[in-house]
């Protein structure tokens, strides 16, 4: 019926009610042909710099009817995503770097990046994995941090178009940073309408921890110079893990009630963030990991964050048990780059969802160990809105 409709249009029917139909279905065709574009968006690819071995770092661009998002190579990185506040005014909620030198510049903040092999804090640069002893770089505070000194945000990651997105892919060798094992991490990001998804996948040719996140800092207002104190934020999380001083796991699940670690009610990051608390004063803000509710390995409900002033509106789903939420307390506004960018404190948050930090040292974590022959996936989708 369909294609016959389309042909006898074409050719010119002179019966009038087959005519209207067929009109009709040209437009349900044509709708759903804008749809699909729509849905999946356009990418294009062209060049953000180079690095200073000669390498390429490029930039893809995801458009949607929605949200226009930019992800680079070098390190995976998500570098922009402009959305619409309530009144239909574009900006970027995002905090990152105008040029490429920025991001090299910078070894502190990982703006955007996919950090690996383990996002988050393994104690001591330490850990065993079937009675072997293996040990990682210690680059923060005598613990290892988002992968060691040369992380997978510092790696140019091969790249190609899927439909709606971006496929990187890298290939970490065997002892690279200490980690056991050939890695082969697989980052999909793909935009349809308000959501950026992103597919992770991992495997390896031996045993090994891995634990990969992206750390994009949001700041929703699109005003990367204002704190980001006035955001009201939801975790659906019952529990949280308290850290030590050096911002290890203690290895308890405490409850939030009670606590200004409760965000089940939608609650303004400035309104307890200096309260006395010792686990706020550890981390000078919150920077912790959420347990999230409900399954792991399930998309689920994580964060919900509202920004009063824009109402620009940020929901966050993952297949990941836990999410840390890092309010930028490390942020210390020092310029970086060309255009001599900075932010200053508080001024983007990050929801990092991940398994626990530390977890290769907690057994009773869900693990993180990957073994020969299985391929780890997870999922997280951000999504914008806005409301009034
Ligand atoms: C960590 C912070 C750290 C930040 C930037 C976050 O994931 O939890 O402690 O300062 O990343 O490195």
């Amino acid at each position: 019926m369909l294609p016959c409709g389309i042909l006898e249009w074409g050719v010119g029917t002179n019966n009038e009610l087959e005519g209207k139909l067929t009109m009709k279905w040209l437009g349900v065709i044509l709708l759903s042909m804008t749809t699909a574009i729509a849905a999946h968006g356009a990418v294009t690819k062209a060049v953000f710099g180079t690095m200073p071995d000669g390498k390429t770092v490029d930039v893809y661009t995801l458009k949607s009817d929605q949200v226009e998002a930019k992800v680079m190579t070098l390190g995976a990185r998500v570098l922009s995503i402009r959305t619409a506040d309530r009144d239909g005014k574009m900006a970027d909620v995002v905090l990152g770097y105008s040029a490429l030198d920025g991001y090299l510049d910078d070894q502190k903040t990982y703006f955007g990046a996919v950090v690996g092999r383990y996002g988050n804090r393994i104690a001591n640069g330490a850990f065993k994995i079937d009675g072997h002893e293996y040990h990682v770089p210690v680059n923060n505070n005598g613990q290892s941090l988002h992968g060691g000194l040369v992380g997978f945000d510092k790696h140019v990651w091969e790249a190609k178009e899927i439909p709606g997105g971006v496929e990187m892919t890298l290939v970490s060798p065997d002892g690279d940073q200490g980690y056991p094992g050939t890695l082969t991490a697989h980052v999909k990001y793909t935009l349809t309408h308000g959501a950026l998804r992103i597919d992770y996948s991992e495997s390896t040719d031996k045993p090994t921890v891995v634990n990969l996140t992206n750390h994009t800092y949001f700041n929703l207002s699109g005003d990367a110079q204002s704190t980001i104190l006035d955001h009201e934020v939801m975790l659906a999380a019952d529990h949280y893990t308290p850290v030590n001083t050096v911002l290890i796991p203690t290895g308890e699940l405490a409850p939030v009630a009670g606590t200004p670690f409760d965000f089940r009610k939608s609650t303004a990051i400035g309104a307890r963030i200096d309260a006395d608390n010792e686990q706020l004063k550890i981390a000078g803000g919150y920077d912790h990991n959420w347990v999230l509710n409900g399954k792991s390995g399930e998309l689920k409900l994580a964060a919900r964050v509202v920004d009063p002033k824009s109402g620009r509106v940020l929901t966050v789903t993952t297949t990941e048990p836990g999410v840390q939420f890092y309010t930028g307390n490390f942020l210390t506004g020092d310029k970086f780059g060309k255009a001599a960018e900075g932010n200053p404190k508080r001024s983007g948050f990050c929801l990092e969802t991940q398994h626990f930090p530390d977890s290769p040292n907690h057994p009773a974590f869900p693990t993180t160990l990957l073994r020969p022959g299985v391929v780890r996936h997870s999922t997280t989708i951000f999504t914008f809105s806005t409301q009034k």
